[in-house]
């Protein structure tokens, strides 16, 4: 199976370089390891070693500092109710090391986990990403890649499951001032066309920092985003 550095670092160099306030922003601040307690408005979760602090301040506003020891990682943001619509983000992602600054979320039936990537600093998932297609949205181009994981933490338990992932092409070392605007309708459209459709969507949709250690690749950083 060929890397995702390498697919992305091919396409990359192929690639030219109705809003709704978040309503119902409830200040939750939950600290679990459970994947079925963080489908919540906010999301605040960490596993492993590090330190680790993220808060909600209102009005769609969350920031965070990390810095992950190996095994370490976190996930935190705004969350809004999952559906086709257009969210804006801006503020500062601060990022160095592996994790990304991302729109996610979980359907059901099946069973899908989404990410709507728009920055990052190093990219490492932990399993192999297979290119299905390219698609414009909001100005930006974006590659849509899947992934398959194994017996892996799901909102329903420990399941096999499916990765979707829509990746801006000019995320990549898209850190310090960011902002952007995404249609989620585009990327689920999208999706549907090149034959990867999303279930019913269960919970929340969040705008997240994610950051995680791969190896000896430990992620530190600062995040400050408003969604709206
Ligand atoms: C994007 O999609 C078009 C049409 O399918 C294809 O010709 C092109 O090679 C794709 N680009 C990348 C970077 O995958
Ligand atoms: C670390 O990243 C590499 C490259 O993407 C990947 O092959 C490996 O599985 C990752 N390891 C973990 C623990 O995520």
């Amino acid at each position: 199976m060929v890397s995702f550095t390498t697919i992305v670092t091919t396409a990359l160099a192929l690639i030219p370089g109705a809003i709704t306030a978040p309503s119902g922003l409830v200040g939750y601040n939950i600290h679990s390891n459970s994947l079925e307690t963080r489908q919540t408005p906010w999301q605040w979760w960490t596993e492993g070693q590090g330190q680790f602090s993220c808060q909600q301040q209102g009005g769609g506003k969350y920031s965070c500092t990390w810095s992950g020891k190996a095994g370490g990682g976190m996930v935190a943001g705004t969350g809004w109710g999952a559906g086709r619509k257009t969210v804006k983000y801006a503020g500062q992602y601060n990022a160095k090391g592996p994790g990304y600054l991302s729109l996610y979320g979980w359907t059901r039936n099946p069973l899908i986990e989404y990410y709507i990537v728009e920055g990052w600093d190093v990219l490492a998932p932990g399993e192999p990403w297979t290119l299905r297609g390219n698609f414009t949205s909001e100005g930006g181009n974006y590659l849509f890649y899947t992934a398959q994981r194994v017996n892996k933490p799901s909102i329903d338990g420990t399941r096999t499951f499916t990765q979707y992932f829509s990746v801006r092409v000019d995320a990549e070392r898209r850190i310090g001032e960011v902002s952007g605007s995404i249609n989620t309708a585009n990327h689920f459209d999208a999706w549907s066309k090149f034959g990867y459709k999303i279930g019913g969507f269960a919970g929340s949709m969040f705008m997240v920092t994610e950051a995680f250690a791969n190896g000896t690749k430990l992620p530190t950083g600062t995040s400050t985003i408003t969604v709206s």
